[in-house]
């Protein structure tokens, strides 16, 4: 018998499609982008199989299209993902993200001592190093890497 190899997600008619997202940072995503104040289609897939990162995260979102600013702000955590861009069924662009070389207000600095840690000041980051993610504090120069990011 023949496997079915289709997704259990189905196919948009217009949109984005996230694909390639660590499992383990899907729900991050939803979070940086802001997903919950959408009112249009989305359908999001975890832990889905993939040849390339073993459990493999898909959100398909309808209708919507980002601006660059906009999407490379997942670098951060998925920095494996794939953006389609979908019209009329088709994938008629293919995108990888890219890291900043400045992150505002995602990410919290390391420092617990840091001012955006005690007052209401958003974090503002310089990246120092894409390959490993090192993100310098503007604030108290302390540097905040990948195993230690916590997402806003
Ligand atoms: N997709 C979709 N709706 C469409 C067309 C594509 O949801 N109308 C999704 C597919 O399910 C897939 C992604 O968009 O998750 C990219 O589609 P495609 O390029 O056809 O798949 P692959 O070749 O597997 O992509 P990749 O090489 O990035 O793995
Ligand atoms: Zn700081």
């Amino acid at each position: 018998m023949m496997k079915d190899k289709r997704l259990s997600v189905s196919a948009i008619k217009e949109g984005t499609v996230i694909d390639h997202v660590p499992a383990s940072a899907l729900f991050k995503v939803v979070s940086i982008l802001n997903l919950d104040k959408l009112d249009t289609m989305i359908t999001i897939g975890n832990s889905l199989s993939s040849d390339k990162l073993g459990k493999k995260g898909i959100i398909k979102l309808s209708k919507v299209f980002f601006q660059d600013d906009d999407i490379n702000k997942i670098a951060l955590v998925a920095p494996s993902a794939k953006l389609n861009l979908i019209r009329d069924y088709e994938v008629v662009e293919k995108r990888v993200v890219e890291i900043p070389d400045e992150i505002i207000g995602i990410a919290k600095c390391v420092n617990p001592k840091c001012i955006t840690n005690n007052e209401v000041v958003t974090t503002r980051f310089e990246v120092v190093s894409k390959s490993e993610i090192k993100l310098k504090c503007h604030y108290c120069e302390k540097i905040t890497s990948r195993n230690n990011i916590e997402i806003l």
